[in-house]
């Protein structure tokens, strides 16, 4: 029955037919039966004169949700939820594109019938505005439920006690904030009430107060910011910064639906939310069989909201896999060369004979897939992809210019800021390939394989290393 509905509701949508709504702006057709108070329950619509309950699966995020809470002048979105019945009853379900751009609700209903019928708290005599998401801004107080009008609150009047309650009651974390003026004064008169809370109740018209207020002076309108409430993680990949994408909200945790890819813009954000830096990739995995998930558009996070404000149940067997720019390994880098088939061996100086072939190697720990090497010397800037989290910049036929102090350069690209991390440095001296004698570093005794190659560089009155390389150590 909902995939008819919902197949209805793609046909209005794609054939542009809108439910043509008879606004009338003093009575918003809009309403909550059967809940606590006139702020939470049911929701109902009143579209071409007749009220139906809203299809469960309109609305399903706090963001879309909201708007409902707006228009009833019930502050924002706490809760949003989905009740059954064992029968079908004619329903108003609700285009989503309709009410993001801005249209009232029943502009946006379109008929169907359904067993499944969206229901919701709202904020109810609080709200927060100006701010980045439903956790913060200035607060507003709507003292008399019988006459909707929102008064801002003087900073004199609040203390933490009563951000708690208020943090509570929208459905936040604890406070973290309380400041004057933050987010900008308002339009709203200055309230006549001073809140005395005990930090423990659940609204803040709960709380006792007292009408005898302080001298409130300009600029001093609270706002507030509560923490959010659940979490935001990735698991089960190589760091805390790489993995499944989870979201804790209305207190359950689900993984990311990742049928709809992400671009890395929202991905930027998620990071940044998670605090570990940029996007470097998004992608998705394919699970056995479908479970429970969060479905969140990239849309809806590009647009600052916070991930729990934009997602909405569903189920899926594709699960987002994100990873962020976490702090990047330290590359390694060794030079080899064909004259004794010596391999790495050497981390800091190394001797090369002019017209001898040698290849300078960058790697790293395998943290990401793909990036760049950049072998960067004074004088010269090579730059190759990353193959197996290595490069080998090959130099088939050495000269004094090559000589030079070189570090590799490991660069990923991340959104908004690309990532990069530098090796040590190493120093290579070319020299002229005269007669030599090889001698073991230790004495009187044959030399082992590793002996082998070490050269007392001090017969051939050059350096066996540049005083460069060491103080960079
Ligand atoms: C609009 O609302 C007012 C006040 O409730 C009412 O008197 C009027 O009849 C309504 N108009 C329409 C077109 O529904
Ligand atoms: C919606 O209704 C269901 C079933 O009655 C209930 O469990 C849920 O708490 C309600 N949610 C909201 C936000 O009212
Ligand atoms: C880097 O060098 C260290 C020390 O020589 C070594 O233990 C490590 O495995 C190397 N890492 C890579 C990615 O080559
Ligand atoms: C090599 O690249 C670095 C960083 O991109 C830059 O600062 C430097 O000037 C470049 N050197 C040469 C010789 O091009
Ligand atoms: C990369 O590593 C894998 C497994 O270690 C190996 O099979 C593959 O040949 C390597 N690719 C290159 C280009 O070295």
């Amino acid at each position: 029955m909902d995939h008819l509905l919902l197949l209805m509701m793609l046909l209005v949508r794609s054939s542009g037919l809108q439910a043509e709504g008879e606004l009338n702006s003093t009575e918003p057709g809009v309403r909550l039966v059967g809940g606590e108070s006139r702020c939470a329950g049911d929701l109902e619509l009143e579209h071409q004169g007749e009220w139906r309950p809203v299809w469960g699966y309109s609305l399903r995020t706090l963001k879309e949700a909201g708007v409902a809470c707006r228009e009833l002048d019930c502050g924002s979105a706490v809760s949003v939820g989905e009740r059954e019945e064992s029968s079908t009853r004619p329903v108003w379900g609700i285009i989503s594109n309709c009410v993001e751009s801005g249209s009232a609700l029943r502009e946006c209903a379109a008929s169907g019938s359904s067993d499944s019928f969206l229901n919701l708290t709202c904020s109810d005599s609080v709200r927060l505005l100006g701010g980045t998401g439903l956790c913060s801004g200035r607060l507003e107080v709507n003292s008399d439920p019988s006459d909707p009008s929102w008064s801002s609150v003087c900073e004199a009047d609040f203390d933490q006690q009563d951000a708690q309650v208020v943090c509570r009651q929208l459905g936040c974390g604890a406070p973290s904030v309380l400041q004057g003026a933050l987010y900008g004064e308002g339009e709203a008169p200055m309230g006549t009430k001073e809140f005395q809370c005990g930090g423990h109740e659940s609204a803040l018209l709960d709380c006792s107060s007292a009408s005898e207020r302080n001298t409130c002076s300009p600029g001093t309108a609270v706002s507030l910011t509560c923490s959010e409430p659940g979490g935001v993680q990735l698991v089960g990949g190589e760091s805390r910064c790489a993995g499944d994408l989870e979201v804790e909200h209305l207190g359950e945790r689900r993984p990311v639906e990742g049928y709809s890819l992400w671009t890395l813009k929202a991905a930027g954000v998620a990071c940044r939310e998670l605090d570990c830096g940029s996007a470097v990739s998004v992608g998705e995995r394919e699970e056995s069989s479908e479970r429970d998930v969060w479905g969140i558009s990239s849309d809806c996070v590009e647009s600052g909201s916070a991930l729990r404000e934009c997602a909405a149940p569903g189920s899926s067997d594709y699960i987002l896999i994100l990873t962020c720019s976490d702090k990047l390994f330290q590359p390694n880098i060794s030079v080899s060369s064909s004259m004794y088939g010596v391999s790495g061996a050497q981390q800091q100086g190394f001797q090369v004979f002019r017209g001898s072939t040698f290849s300078i190697s960058c790697s790293i720990q395998p943290q990401y897939p793909g990036g760049s090497f950049l072998l960067s010397s004074s004088t010269h800037n090579y730059t190759q992809p990353a193959v197996n989290h290595s490069a080998h910049f090959l130099f088939p036929a050495a000269e004094p210019a090559h000589q030079g102090s070189y570090s590799c350069v490991y660069h990923v690209s991340a959104f908004p800021q690309d990532s990069s991390s530098e090796s040590r440095l190493l120093s290579v001296t070319v020299t002229d390939p005269e007669p030599f004698i090889i001698r073991a570093a230790t004495r009187g005794r044959r030399p082992s394989r590793q002996e082998d190659i070490e050269l007392d560089y001090d017969d051939l009155g050059v350096p066996a290393e540049e005083e460069g390389a060491q103080g960079a150590e």
